[in-house]
């Protein structure tokens, strides 16, 4: 862990509610995808944590939705420099995967999953991605994905589907996975796929490393910090009913 002043290099829009935020920082750190940095938002005393979308040598990239006050506080943010608390979570451990690894992301969810399937890709693995999102104005990284060259697909809620039935129409539902997104997606996802799978879940958090104990619930292996043990996790370590 550790807090560095990081310009900004690039803010670009999205949509209306999502904005990306390019940092110049050391990436040293980064040995793993799925790991998350914690934001200073000036005039807020807690930092907003906020998954790597993606990373360089020297940058990082931050996929943001505006859910409030900080995230919004964020948006408008489009030069200086904000203060960063870096390497932050475990990290999706791609060497639990063997041959294929389905990608499933829910709305901002599938931020971190763009670092996930770039790392997969290099290690080998058949990639497949399912991102689901309400309507098709609400996409996100279909650029990205077109640029990985990988097997994906779109789920859409306004046209009566979702990740879990584009699941079943693939056949990709005796894939292992990886995922990350709302709560209730990604428990249906744990009970329909019968492979394992790492879970990457989202809470509010204190602090962010570990110390507060603000993140803390019971899996199957007793108290784990989503901060700290997680945020990624084994799907059969999950007690969904302490989360929700
Ligand atoms: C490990 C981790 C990685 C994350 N990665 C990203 C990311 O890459 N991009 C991104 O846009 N967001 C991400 N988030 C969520 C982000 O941290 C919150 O949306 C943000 O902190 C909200 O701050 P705010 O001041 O804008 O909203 P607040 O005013 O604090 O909250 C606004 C609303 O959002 C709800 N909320 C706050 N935090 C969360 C949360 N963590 N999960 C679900 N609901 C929440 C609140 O209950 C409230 O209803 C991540 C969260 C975690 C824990
Ligand atoms: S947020 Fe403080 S221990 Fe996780």
């Amino acid at each position: 862990m550790k807090l560095k002043k990081c310009p900004i290099v690039r803010h670009k829009k999205i949509n209306e509610d999502v904005f990306q935020l390019v940092l110049e920082c050391p990436t040293d750190w980064v040995e793993k995808s799925g790991k998350f940095v914690d934001v200073q938002v000036i005039g807020k005393s807690l930092r907003r944590p906020i998954s790597l979308t993606d990373w360089d040598e020297n940058s990082i990239t931050l996929t943001i939705k505006k859910a409030g006050e900080g995230t919004n506080l964020l948006s408008e943010m489009k030069q200086g420099e904000l203060e960063v608390l870096l390497n932050l979570g475990n990290g999706f451990d791609l060497s639990y995967f063997k041959k294929d690894l389905l990608v499933v992301g829910g709305g901002i969810g599938c931020a971190p999953l763009i670092g996930c399937i770039k790392e997969a890709k290099k290690c080998g693995l058949d990639v497949k991605v399912i991102f689901g999102f309400r309507n098709k104005e609400q996409t996100l990284f279909k650029e990205e994905l077109e640029e990985l060259d990988v097997d994906y697909v779109f789920a859409y809620d306004d046209e009566n589907e979702n990740v879990i039935t584009k699941m079943k129409e693939m056949n990709w539902d005796d894939l292992p996975f990886v995922t990350c997104g709302p709560l209730v997606m990604m428990k249906k996802l744990c009970e329909e796929n019968t492979q394992s799978g790492l879970v990457s879940l989202e809470t509010r958090m204190g602090c962010g490393f570990g110390a507060c104990m603000g993140c803390s619930f019971k899996t199957k292996e007793g108290m784990k910090r989503i901060c700290k043990e997680g945020p990624v996790f084994k799907k059969e370590e999950i007690l969904w009913e302490n989360l929700m």
